[in-house]
């Protein structure tokens, strides 16, 4: 397949990578061409560090994949699939969602990385916005392989379908989201988990560092392979039924206390920047993400190995 990427920042980089990796010729584009120059070294750093993590077994092959384009018509141009990686602002999608779906092959499936904005808010009034959806990855894509797949109420159901099949055939886990919302499933998952976790700083009961040995110590563990569901499922003696019938009091009175809206206080930010920068001085931030990295590509080789 012809895939083009519309936008070469963090995002749209790591998405070249997941498409050459699965054997599909890749084009990117961007509004700053110098971007475009950047990717493609950044790329070649990260298809080293994937290649010395066993990760890929033909970089030179991966990389000769990728080219860049000048221009949004030449990325488009014969392209089978889009992946738009553009900056998380409405206006701006709505305007390259109009331009792509003027300039694209009409049977070009054009799917956004959108963190958060359902598509019917930037597709309404297009032509082909029977054919417009979103595939939101998670930072890195070629490492965290989960995608949610959520069309608009008039996406075709056939696009859905092979937005899903091209998603699987390069490797990534899609899911599909029935029905479009804010924020979609994982960063409302996230965004509930952090709620409960600056609430429990900012009242007093735990300071930062033991809340992330809560989740890093024990809940995380049991996530890296499986989900909530699955883990109550065999918390029980009797399976899922049984754990929802012997705690629903306890978390249902939980959650009474669970029910502020307010937004997160200057207070308590800053308490948890200064715990956090105790433990890891702002200077070796970068040190850190990159020791992330390494931990992210060690685990996906586990889980490689183990599948
Ligand atoms: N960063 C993440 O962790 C993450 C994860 C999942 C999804 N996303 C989503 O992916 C999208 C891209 O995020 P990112 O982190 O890669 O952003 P980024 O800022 O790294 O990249 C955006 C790119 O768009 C280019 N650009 C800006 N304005 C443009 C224009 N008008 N026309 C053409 N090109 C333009 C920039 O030059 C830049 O290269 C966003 O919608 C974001 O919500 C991000």
């Amino acid at each position: 397949m012809n895939i083009a990427i519309v936008g070469s920042g963090l995002v749209g980089q790591a998405w070249a990578i997941v498409f050459a990796r699965g054997g599909h010729h890749v084009k990117m584009w961007d509004g700053d061409p110098s971007a475009v120059a950047g990717a493609a070294t950044l790329i070649k750093k990260q298809v080293a560090d994937l290649q010395a993590a066993g990760l890929i077994d033909d970089p030179v092959g991966l990389i000769a994949r990728i080219s860049g384009c000048a221009t949004l018509e030449d990325v488009l141009l014969g392209a089978d699939y889009v992946q738009e990686s553009l900056p998380e602002r409405l206006e701006m999608k709505k305007e390259i969602f109009a331009k792509m779906d003027a300039l694209a092959p009409s049977a070009t499936i054009l799917a956004s990385s959108t963190s958060s904005i359902p598509a019917s808010a930037f597709t309404e009034g297009l032509p082909g916005r029977a054919r417009c959806l979103i595939a939101h990855p998670v930072n890195p894509p070629y490492l965290v392989p989960v995608v949610e797949i959520c069309g608009a109420p008039w996406t075709d159901a056939q696009v859905v379908q092979r937005t899903w099949d091209v998603m699987e055939g390069v490797g990534q886990k899609p899911v599909k989201i029935h029905r479009e919302l804010k924020g979609f499933v994982l960063n409302r998952l996230q965004g509930a988990l952090l709620r409960e976790a600056f609430r429990l700083v900012e009242q007093g009961y735990v300071d930062a560092e033991g809340l992330d040995v809560t989740v890093r110590e024990g809940l995380g563990l049991r996530w890296s392979f499986m989900g909530p569901f699955e883990t109550i499922d065999l918390n029980a003696p009797d399976g899922l039924a049984d754990y929802a019938r012997r705690f629903n009091d306890m978390y249902q009175s939980i959650s009474t206390e669970q029910t502020s809206t307010e937004p997160w206080s200057e207070a308590v930010i800053e308490k948890l920047e200064s715990q956090r920068r105790t433990v890891l001085p702002k200077d070796q931030l970068l040190a850190r993400r990159l020791w992330r990295d390494r931990r992210l590509m060690a685990l996906a080789a586990h889980k490689k190995s183990a599948e």
